[in-house]
């Protein structure tokens, strides 16, 4: 079992991707952090507890970034996932409470407890491992790897032309992540909007007798209509953070490539992603994907 900090903005597809991880049993989610990005701090931090409760599984949650490095925060995108972040479906509080330690300090604390066995898998604005590499340099050798889903390296992005959700959520946070010498792998928009997950399968969600089911098929149902809208005719949502937890299931579904990754930090160009073959630090970049592999993968452990 590789020991695993899942850092999350939830989210609906970081909804999916807690349950896939919490069920794999390749993988030990020591615990969940949180960052603003699908909404503010508080409703991320909410729905992960909401995501835990439903799923019926204990793992502490921390609390962390409530905005970016050194810019404000921007709009939240409730086009996508809804005013509540989970499609508007939140009907209550959660009954569990995130953990008085922040996100940072827990980072900091699991990964020099335990020196080059920590993974840890990053699906929202990179802030909270940026913030903990600037207060404490020394866990960058200590990391065994960071596995981000963010980016859009040889492909257009999702919230500008250029620029992918979550990098464009915090610019600095990524282009301290990308030049930090961890070592990282980008999971980016070049793979993870060619692993769709098909409209078709809410039908099958809703016809199970299970509560867990229903959850994540209301929700899924108000991010499959922000594909249609946004891409018509598509067919499906993308699982963006979902496959950077199968990257670290498995890693051979996908083949990667090693790039010096900058981000663009000014000008309409912002939060753009760009792979050069000179310089150092090289990072892991994800260009191709075994799409469908990876989707039966994914459908068989997420209930
Ligand atoms: O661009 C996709 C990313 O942005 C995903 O992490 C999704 O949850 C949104 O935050
Ligand atoms: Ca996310």
């Amino acid at each position: 079992m590789k020991p695993v900090i899942l850092d999350v903005d939830t989210g609906i597809d970081d909804a999916l991707a807690i349950a896939y991880a919490l069920n794999s049993p390749e993988l030990e989610i020591i615990g969940l952090t949180t960052c603003f990005g699908n909404g503010p701090i508080e409703n991320t931090t909410r729905n992960t507890l909401l995501v835990l409760e439903q799923l019926g599984k204990k793992v502490p949650v921390y609390s962390g970034a409530d905005k970016p490095l050194n810019r404000p925060a921007k709009k939240f995108p409730t086009h996508v996932h809804g005013e509540d972040g989970l499609g508007n479906t939140v009907k209550k509080a959660p009954l569990m409470e995130a953990e008085s330690e922040g996100a940072v300090a827990y980072i900091i604390n699991q990964v020099k407890q335990r020196p080059h066995e920590m993974t840890i898998i990053a699906v929202g604005p990179l802030t909270n491992i940026a913030l903990a590499v600037k207060k404490e340099p020394g866990i960058v050798s200590l990391v065994k790897e960071v596995v981000i889903m963010g980016g859009a390296v040889f492909t257009g992005g999702n919230t500008t032309p250029f620029s992918e959700a979550n990098v464009f959520a915090d610019p600095e946070a990524a282009e301290c992540v990308f030049s930090s010498g961890l070592s990282v792998t980008v999971v980016g928009l070049d793979v993870t909007m060619q692993t769709l997950l098909p409209n078709a399968i809410l039908a099958d969600w809703r016809a199970r007798d299970r509560e867990e089911s229903h959850f994540f098929a209301d929700m899924t149902s108000f991010y499959m209509q922000a594909y249609e809208t946004f891409h018509p005719g598509i067919g499906g949502c993308a699982l963006h953070d979902p496959l950077a937890v199968g990257v670290v299931i498995d890693p051979s579904f996908v083949k990667k490539e090693k790039w010096n990754v900058k981000v663009v930090l000014e000008g309409e160009e912002t939060g753009r992603t760009v792979a050069l073959a000179e310089g150092e630090p090289k990072i892991q970049v994800c260009r191709q994907v075994e799409a469908d592999r990876f989707l039966n993968h994914f459908l068989s452990r997420l209930f």
